[in-house]
């Protein structure tokens, strides 16, 4: 045991108040931002917007960002751009939340399951040749938690099956595979910044793109499918004339959250900074535990620390995950479960026919898994105490 884990240990502390699963930075640079920007007047999708389409193809490296209004709208749109139809299937992983799927089935299009690494958590690409058919047109990889997929095996499968690759980069900002940055591998590329996510706008999502044509069909969709530039139709060098292209939707991101984009993405190295500390910390805290399996990461890659996921291995405990969680509470230690996954839900089991034993890794890994808070706002002490709390419910309910 390390000093500071037997320091931990020792010092065995209920806390006084209750850690959330996870709170969002929001400081004074984001209120006045957002103050501006209701004085401005302009309170839907305008100059902030561009402004931060603009900032984030920088931070990404990428030609082409289209701003929405949430992380699901991006891969609709994505999928959109792509010309996906009725009938269709596309491969995506079960460990995953529900819009990864959902945007599929908007489409009458198929979503086809495939099970996950035991350890990593993400798809599992050796699963993609028996998911095949002759309706796939596309995948979606889901970078899980922030670490990204084996992108060179996923990418080089679908080349080979003409496929066209949608990311879910829900988690993975910022995050790299190989020296690539996630938001420059894929085809299209989805970010989400939801309230929870490493940055936040409190609802929104950002589309990346090398492609023009397909970058364009989804900036023209994301409003109704009306000409672009119409979103400055209201302004002095705007005009009251537009074309409806297509049937669209309403998934403009407004002025008001895309301030708010702007400011996190300037802080999004410092957070990410902080969660990589935590993480190290938490790895060291618990290395000495044979009952806790910390978060496996492949080399060459940088990992966003979305999520951080100990596998509980339950051999080894008198106690399942459901009660593990609720000491966790009882210390005042707030968690989640990700995923529960889609294969074990009432609709995709009831309407595709999925079984458990379909999926084996996936099964047996949500049995254990438990998702511990990770996020900037945390101080050492915050950390110090999940440390604490995981060590003395190891400790109480070890298989002696
Ligand atoms: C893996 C994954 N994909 C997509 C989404 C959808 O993002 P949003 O909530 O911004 O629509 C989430 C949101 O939690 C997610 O975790």
């Amino acid at each position: 045991m390390s000093n500071l884990t037997a320091a931990i240990h020792k010092y065995d502390r209920t806390r006084e108040n209750f850690l959330p699963f996870h709170s969002p930075v929001i400081g004074e640079r984001e209120i006045a931002a957002v103050v501006e920007v209701l004085k401005s007047g302009w309170l839907t999708t305008g100059a902030k917007v561009r402004e931060f389409e603009r900032d984030f193809c920088r931070f990404i490296g990428c030609s082409h960002a289209v701003a929405v209004n949430s992380g699901t709208a991006a891969l609709h749109l994505a999928l959109a751009a792509i010309g996906l139809q009725a009938g269709d299937e596309v491969i995506l992983p079960t460990m995953t939340f529900a819009a990864t799927a959902e945007v599929v089935l908007y489409f009458g299009a198929k979503p086809v399951l495939v099970d996950c690494e035991p350890d990593t958590l993400n798809m599992d690409p050796a699963g993609l040749a028996a998911a095949l058919t002759t309706k796939t047109r596309a995948i979606i990889p889901v970078h899980f938690g922030g670490q990204s997929c084996d992108m060179e095996r996923i990418l080089g499968f679908a080349r080979e099956h003409d496929l066209r690759v949608i990311e879910d980069a829900a988690h993975a900002l910022p995050s790299s595979f190989h020296g690539r940055r996630v938001g420059t591998i894929g085809d299209i590329t989805c970010f989400s910044f939801y309230a929870t996510k490493t940055i936040t706008t409190g609802e929104g999502g950002m589309a990346t793109t090398e492609n023009p044509q397909w970058a364009d069909k989804m900036r023209m969709l994301s409003l109704h499918g009306i000409s672009h530039d119409a979103w400055n139709r209201y302004s002095a060098e705007g005009s009251w004339y537009y074309e409806i292209l297509s049937p669209g939707f309403k998934y403009n991101l407004t002025d008001v959250a895309a301030c708010l984009g702007v400011e996190q993405l300037k802080q999004c190295n410092e957070f990410h900074s902080r969660r990589q500390r935590i993480a190290a910390a938490y790895d060291m805290g618990f290395a000495d535990l044979p009952e806790i399996q910390t978060p496996v990461y492949r080399s060459d890659l940088e990992h966003a620390w979305h999520l951080y996921v100990i596998q509980l291995q339950l051999d080894r405990l008198r106690i399942d995950r459901r009660e593990f969680v609720e000491a966790l509470r009882e210390k005042n230690i707030g968690t989640s479960v990700h995923f529960i996954p889609l294969h074990r839900h009432p609709y995709y089991r009831s309407t595709f026919g999925y079984r458990p034993e379909d999926f084996s890794n996936a099964s047996a890994v949500f049995d254990r898994i438990i998702s511990l808070p990770i996020y900037p706002k945390m101080s050492d002490g915050d950390v110090e105490d999940v440390i604490a709390a995981v060590r003395s419910i190891v400790e109480e309910s070890r298989r002696r």
